[in-house]
């Protein structure tokens, strides 16, 4: 019986423990963006925090949004170990982003890592697209259909699979795509460890 990635399954997903235990950014995010110059960024879908404070910590001001309000509890406690000027410059929103319009201008950045929310692909893609700001930056990470961990995995995993032609195929007139393609990343257990294939789409809106 494939499983509805709607609130119910991230509270459950976030339930009593760290789900995604980890301290570190997303490895595209770190490729993608290490770069750029700071400015606003939505980060949506942000779990607990990671990238959210990775980019605040680089002079981002961040807006962080999820579902789960343990997720945003974990990544509010992560910000503040880090100090002031962190915990200052991210805002955490709990909101669902099939329905969410962010308030405000656009974002020179937005970002979104594994939401396999759901809405479908393209929505969400146009959904994310719309907040970004004339010269901003775009980018999306899904888990690509060939990625090894979900071979043999029940409906639900399948359903979390998107390739980076789905996810531009959610962009109107107006972008230029930099990046969309299968990237792989190592998937814990060092170098020689196994790796996870993920699908990457990086735009950039004309301006
Ligand atoms: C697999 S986790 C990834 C978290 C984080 N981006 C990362 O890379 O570690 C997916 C996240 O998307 C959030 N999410 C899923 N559907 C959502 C929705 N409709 N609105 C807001 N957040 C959603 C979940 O609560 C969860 O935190």
């Amino acid at each position: 019986m494939p499983v509805e990635f709607d609130g119910e399954y991230w509270a459950e997903h976030y339930g009593g423990r760290a789900a995604h235990g980890g301290r570190q950014p997303t490895v595209h995010l770190v490729t993608e963006v290490g770069d750029l110059a700071p400015g606003r960024a939505l980060d949506a879908g942000c779990g607990e925090g990671a990238d959210a404070v990775w980019l605040a910590a680089r002079g981002w001001r961040v807006t962080a949004v999820d579902i789960s309000a343990t997720a945003l509890g974990r990544g509010r406690e992560h910000a503040e170990r880090l100090g002031a000027e962190v915990v200052d410059r991210i805002d955490w929103v709990r909101a669902d982003l099939t329905t969410w319009t962010p308030p405000g201008d656009a974002f020179d950045l937005v970002c979104s890592h594994y939401v396999h929310s759901t809405a479908p692909t393209g929505t969400l893609v146009r959904r994310l697209a719309a907040s970004v700001a004339p010269n901003g930056t775009l980018l999306v990470v899904g888990h690509h259909p060939s990625d090894p961990h979900h071979h043999g995995q029940p409906p639900r995993a399948a359903q979390a699979q998107v390739t980076a032609e789905e996810m531009a195929a959610g962009l109107g007139p107006g972008w230029d795509v930099l990046v969309a393609g299968t990237r792989t990343r190592p998937a814990g257990g060092g170098p020689h460890g196994p790796t996870s294939r993920d699908a990457v789409l990086r735009a950039r809106r004309r301006p």
